[in-house]
């Protein structure tokens, strides 16, 4: 921000003045525009303390009259909505207050009368690790009665896994079985996200003001979050991408039998986009060209074929390199096709006790698959009508600012594997291995309040990132050489082999000698007979580590979601009863509370 101006006729003494003025300066607009929330609430509160007869009686009323959206996210889309939503009751003069539902006060909810939740689903059917609680609190036993409720649930899902927005059902029949009434039908949305998020909100919007009767339009509180809930305002966002140059693209494995894995450099310059480490980088990819012209080929279409979809027209090559998805599949492209191919075996596995030999199929397979295994016959125009739209994939950021000043970096593992005779390649992974200096690649941030490194430098880190999860450490470990943090760095890494796959491995080497790393703990798995992985490291190691979580450590797990998160959540609890002297059911406690104080977070995939 440039040049504070004065303080016109403020009713403080000048000392205070100057505290503000300085501790001010240099905020972003986003965090000012917070702060200004955040004193309007303690003045409304200041206030209310004078003039509400009672704390519990002033809640009700104010629960009547507002609208409370909660969100739980974990790549940031329900996040974006729930604030639309709330940035739209607000303008419509609406009191209403936004939560991500780790920050939702749950003794509150037996008094709210209007709620929106906005939640997606994880691994397998989970959660967001922000909606841990709130869940785990909802379907137990001391969720309240909700008589007096009225809700509406929008769920984000992706079809392409088994439990489509298994979390947003459960809330929505759950909220019904104790009591409260659904104002809008459950919304389950797919990648096409607004397809589905675009009626809801207008829907939702819509029922709300009618129950609140926004006849006097009042000042809306949007109460602040717990942690900081704004990212860096920048005009480059999802919808709007920054085109940044590649730098250096460099393969960082061995070339013999192991993953191409690419540390990837980009410039932000100019763009305005800040990150802080933890975050993520949006990547807009291109389908791989000879994926567009294999799935022409497959259907005998041209690709030079105008085709018009929601008001826009391009090239049928056009609408499939840059706007549908092709390497992902997805049940309504699968319905679609076996209704197209008249495929009675593929239709049969859209039955509802088939779920898991159709999600079998979803991860094994790409549209092009399909579209060989069930021959039939598309006009270019329904075709891309039954193709979802192309999505962004996200990548942790591996830099600091600090360090690295006006470019980002990451560590992407290409994918690529054989399946069916074929080459199959993922879209983003290979758009970005395949890029050259120079190139543009579409990008945006994302940012991830919840895998954030402790205010408090003095606070030891402890970091576990196999394969590509090391991304956001060496970010970390920038960014702590860099303010002089003193507390201690512990990192877990692990990966097949040494010789061929040690990501950055002469990095960490220097980082250790000149004290940016304090411990480095490896697992390479096969290179040795039995396969040893980062969890039985941590084990090994678990008095140490359990000393380092006492005197307050910060842990971090980034990487995989479907295995080696879940082992380590179990070696962490192991490491309680063997190290805490605790029984099962509290070194589970132990650990659930580490995730609720922030000091155990996950940045999983
Ligand atoms: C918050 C977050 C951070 C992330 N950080 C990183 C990071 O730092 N580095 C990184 O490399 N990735 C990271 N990822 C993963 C990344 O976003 C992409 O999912 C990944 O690169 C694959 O995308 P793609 O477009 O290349 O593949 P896609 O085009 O998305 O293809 C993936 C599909 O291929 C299929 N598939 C995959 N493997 C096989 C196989 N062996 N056999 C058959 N089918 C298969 C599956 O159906 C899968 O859905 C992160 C993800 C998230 C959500
Ligand atoms: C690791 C991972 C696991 C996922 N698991 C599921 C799932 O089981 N069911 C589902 O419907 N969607 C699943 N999704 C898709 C997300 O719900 C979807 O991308 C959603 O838009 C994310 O919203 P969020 O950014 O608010 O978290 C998964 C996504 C990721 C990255």
């Amino acid at each position: 921000m440039s040049a504070l101006p004065a303080l016109p006729l403020a009713p403080l003494t000048e000392d205070k003045t100057a505290e503000i003025r300085r501790a001010l300066e240099g905020l972003e607009p986003a965090a000012l525009w917070w702060l200004s929330g955040y004193t309007a609430a303690l003045a409304a509160q200041a206030d209310g303390a004078v003039r509400a007869p009672s704390a519990p009686a002033a809640r009700e009323a104010a629960a009547q009259e507002r609208l409370t959206v909660v969100y739980g996210s974990q790549t940031g889309n329900s996040k974006r909505l729930a604030e639309k939503l709330a940035r739209d009751a607000e303008s419509a003069g609406l009191a209403v207050r936004l939560l991500r539902a780790d920050a939702y006060p749950q003794r509150e909810l037996k008094n709210e009368r209007q709620l929106a939740i906005v939640i997606s689903t994880q691994g397998d059917g989970d959660p967001p690790d922000d909606a841990r609680g709130f869940v785990e609190f909802l379907a137990g036993k001391r969720a309240p009665q909700l008589p007096d409720l009225k809700y509406s649930v929008l769920a984000l899902g992706d079809s392409s896994y088994p439990q489509f927005c298994a979390i947003g059902r459960r809330l929505d029949a759950r909220l019904a079985e104790l009591g409260a009434t659904r104002l809008a039908a459950l919304a389950e949305a797919d990648l096409d996200i607004d397809t589905v998020a675009t009626p809801w909100l207008e829907r939702t919007l819509g029922l709300a003001r009618e129950a609140l009767k926004a006849s006097t339009p009042r000042a809306a509180t949007v109460t602040p979050l717990r942690a900081v809930a704004q990212t860096h305002a920048s005009e480059w966002t999802r919808e709007r991408p920054f085109a940044a140059e590649l730098l250096v693209n460099q393969r960082i494995t061995a070339r013999d039998g192991t993953r191409d894995v690419r540390h990837v450099e980009l410039s932000l310059e100019g763009s305005g986009l800040a990150y802080e480490p933890g975050d993520a980088l949006g990547v807009w990819p291109t389908n791989p060209p000879a994926l567009v012209d294999a799935v022409l080929d497959v259907l005998h279409l041209d690709g030079e074929t105008t085709v018009a979809q929601a008001g826009e027209t391009r090239s049928l090559r056009d609408w499939l390199l840059g706007k549908r998805e092709l390497t992902k599949l997805a049940r309504p492209f699968v319905a679609a096709h076996a209704a197209q191919a008249r495929a009675a075996d593929l239709n049969r596995l859209l039955a509802p006790d088939r779920s898991s030999e159709l999600g079998a199929l979803l991860q094994s397979h790409q549209v092009v698959d399909l579209l060989r295994a069930y021959p039939a016959e598309w006009q270019a125009e329904e075709f891309v009508a039954a193709l979802r739209p192309l999505t962004p994939r996200l990548y942790s950021i591996a830099s600091s600012r600090k360090a690295v000043g006006d470019e980002v970096h990451l560590t992407v593992a290409k994918l690529e594997y054989e399946a069916f005779g074929h080459t199959h390649l993922g879209a983003a992974s290979a758009f970005l291995a395949a890029r050259e200096d120079g190139a543009n690649v579409p990008v945006f941030l994302e940012a991830n309040e919840r895998f954030r490194l402790p205010r408090d430098g003095a606070r030891d880190v402890i970091m576990i990132g196999p394969g590509t999860g090391v991304a956001p450490f060496r970010g970390f470990v920038q960014e702590r050489a860099a303010v002089g943090a003193r507390g201690r760095n512990w990192l877990f890494f692990g990966n097949p082999y040494f010789d061929r796959d040690f990501l950055y491995q002469l990095e960490w080497q220097a980082a250790l000698k000149d004290g940016s790393l304090h411990r480095l703990d490896l697992a390479f798995s096969r290179d040795q007979a039995e396969k040893i992985y980062v969890q039985q490291r941590l084990r090994e190691r678990g008095r140490e580590l359990y000393d380092w979580l006492e005197s307050g450590a910060h842990l971090y797990v980034c990487g995989d979601a479907t295995r080696m998160a879940k082992d380590v959540h179990a070696a962490l609890v192991d490491i309680a009863v063997e190290h805490g002297g605790k029984d099962r059911e509290q070194a589970v406690e132990y650990v659930d509370a580490l995730q609720q104080q922030g000091r155990y977070a996950r940045d999983v995939y």
